[in-house]
């Protein structure tokens, strides 16, 4: 009865894997749909701080003000992409928050690669999925702190769908799912696809079960040199791994450094 009443507000591409993404990604997850919102990352939080319970999704067709890292924006143009947030409430991932990121980028990566098995589909470090080199999705986490321990934590995800023009001046080349594979996707079956495939991530991580050699089959620049830039040097260098601060390691002539995000860019061109 209360899956049929969420239903009614859900628009047609959503109803169909509702009763899905409510009964399998996590037991008492519930799906709360705007058809218009600035960030689904800021209902989010908002929903955390209210007491939202683990699994709640919040889905927008037309995100106006979304947010990306670095205190960047994203666009995504509306009714034709996914922007959705899932609020969790992880026990004991203080220190290993990392790879809660490598989770939802992984997840992403094999949703994306099951559709395009033709596509380079990559994880560029520390979680943006590239097709054949472009930008085709985003991650953007965010967590509510209590002293030293996570109240709760917010994946924030934008994945190009089925937009086939982006704006200029965009920080890196874009792309979408019906660019690179030559037809339009399913949003609803995408959506299922990557919250079932990140659930079962989701739970491995939160055993200590590691999901690193999967990760790495798909990083980008894994131990091949790619273009890289940080504050005193630039070249092409391969990337070793990521450690357990979230670091990527890079081998560099002088030997192995670790850089945090703000430190090092990777130029896509
Ligand atoms: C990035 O690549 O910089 C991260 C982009 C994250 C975008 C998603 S879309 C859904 C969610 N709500 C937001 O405001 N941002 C994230």
């Amino acid at each position: 009865m209360e899956n049929e009443a969420l239903k009614m507000d859900l628009p047609r591409w959503l109803f169909d894997s509702a009763p899905s993404l409510q009964g399998t990604v996590f037991p008492r997850s519930k799906v709360v749909y705007r058809s218009a919102i600035p960030s689904t990352n800021s209902l989010a939080m908002t929903l955390l701080k209210e007491g939202a319970a683990e699994g709640t999704i919040v889905v927008t067709d037309h995100q106006t003000d979304g947010r990306g890292q670095k205190g960047s924006s994203w666009y995504a143009s509306a009714g034709e992409n996914l922007t959705f947030s899932l609020i969790l409430r992880p026990q004991n991932l203080e220190k290993q928050l990392f790879h809660l990121s490598q989770a939802a980028s992984l997840s992403l990566c094999e949703a994306i690669k099951n559709r395009c098995a033709d596509a380079d589909v990559r994880i560029k470090w520390p979680n943006d999925i590239l097709m054949n080199r472009k930008k085709v999705a985003g991650i953007l986490i965010e967590s509510q702190w209590e002293g030293h321990a996570i109240k709760g934590t917010v994946v924030g995800i934008g994945v190009n769908v089925n937009q086939v023009s982006f704006p200029d001046g965009l920080r890196h080349p874009a792309t979408s799912l019906r660019l690179a594979c030559g037809r339009p996707m399913d949003r609803g079956q995408l959506i299922r696809d990557i919250l079932e495939r990140f659930s079962v991530l989701y739970e491995r991580i939160l055993h200590h079960i590691s999901i690193e050699r999967r990760y790495l089959n798909v990083l980008y620049g894994y131990q091949e040199p790619v273009a890289l830039k940080w504050d005193s040097g630039e070249g092409r260098y391969p990337v070793l791994g990521v450690n357990e601060h979230g670091h990527v390691a890079i081998q560099l002539p002088e030997g192995i450094r670790h850089f945090d995000l703000k430190e090092i860019q990777f130029l896509l061109t």
